[in-house]
C-alpha cells in the first residue's frame, strides 16, 4: 500500500505524486464561472490516471520533450513534468481548458507549455520534435479515428519515438488500434489505475520501428 497522503484542504486529490482539484474545489468553481470547456475537457478523466499508472511502471527518459494531445486539465503533463522533469507541451482545441492546466501546474510547482491547436492539423515536422506523444481519452468520436491514426503516422515518420494512448475501452479506440497495427509495432494492454480510485481501461503503445 502507498504512504498515506494527508490532503491540505477539502476537495483536493492526490494521485501518482501530483495534487489535483475536484470539481467542488473553490478554485475550480471560480474558474468555471469564466471558462467552460465544451469538448468534454471539464474534469480530469479516469483514462488520465491509467496513463500515469502505465508511465509509473514503464518510465520515461528523464528530461525528454513530450506532447500531450487533447490535454483537458493536463494532469498527465503535470505528472510527467514533476516525476520525469519532462518538458511538456499540452495541446487542446478548446482554449477554455488552459486556465485549468495552469492552476494544476502551479499547484504542483511545474511548468507546462500550453498550445491551442487541433491535433489533427499538427504537422509531422512539429510532432517529430517530441520524443513522446501521449493522450488520454481522446478517441471518443468516429470522426476522430482516422485523423488520430494520421497524427500517429506523421509523428513516427518524423522522429517521435513513442506514442502512448489510454482509453476506457471505446469501440472507436479499438478501431484506431486496428488501423495503427497495420502500419506500426503496437502493443495494446488492459490496464488499471489505483489512484485516486480504481479505474480500468486500455493502453496502446506505438513505437517507431
Ligand atoms: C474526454 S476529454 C480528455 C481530457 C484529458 N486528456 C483527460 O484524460 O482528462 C477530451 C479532450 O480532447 C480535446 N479535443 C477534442 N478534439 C480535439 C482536437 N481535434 N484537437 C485537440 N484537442 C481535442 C477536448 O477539448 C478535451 O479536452
Amino acid at each position: 500500500m502507498p504512504k498515506l497522503q494527508r490532503m491540505p484542504e477539502p476537495n483536493v486529490e492526490y494521485a501518482y505524486g501530483i495534487y489535483l482539484l475536484t470539481n467542488k474545489h473553490r478554485l475550480i468553481k471560480t474558474l468555471r464561472k469564466r471558462y467552460q470547456p465544451s469538448i468534454h475537457g471539464h474534469k480530469a478523466w479516469g483514462a488520465g490516471f491509467l496513463l500515469m499508472d502505465y508511465i509509473n511502471h514503464n518510465g520515461l527518459v528523464k528530461g525528454a520533450q513530450g506532447m500531450e494531445i487533447g490535454c483537458g486539465w493536463g494532469g498527465v503533463s503535470v505528472y510527467c513534468a514533476l516525476k520525469y522533469r519532462a518538458k511538456m507541451t499540452a495541446v487542446d482545441l478548446d482554449p477554455a481548458v488552459f486556465p485549468y492546466v495552469d492552476v494544476l501546474a502551479e499547484l504542483n510547482g511545474v511548468k507546462v507549455k500550453s498550445r491551442q491547436a487541433d491535433f489533427s492539423k499538427l504537422k509531422g515536422t512539429d510532432l517529430g520534435k517530441y520524443r513522446y506523444i501521449m493522450g488520454s481519452d481522446i478517441c471518443f468520436w468516429d470522426s476522430l479515428v482516422k485523423p488520430l491514426a494520421r497524427v500517429v503516422n506523421r509523428a513516427l515518420d518524423n522522429g517521435a519515438k513513442k506514442i502512448i494512448l489510454s482509453d476506457p475501452g471505446r469501440p472507436t479506440f479499438y478501431e484506431l488500434c486496428d488501423l495503427l497495427a497495420k502500419r506500426h509495432k503496437t502493443r495494446l494492454q488492459e490496464w488499471y489505475a489505483v489512484e485516486p480510485d480504481r479505474f480500468e481501461g486500455e493502453i496502446l503503445e506505438v513505437r517507431s520501428s
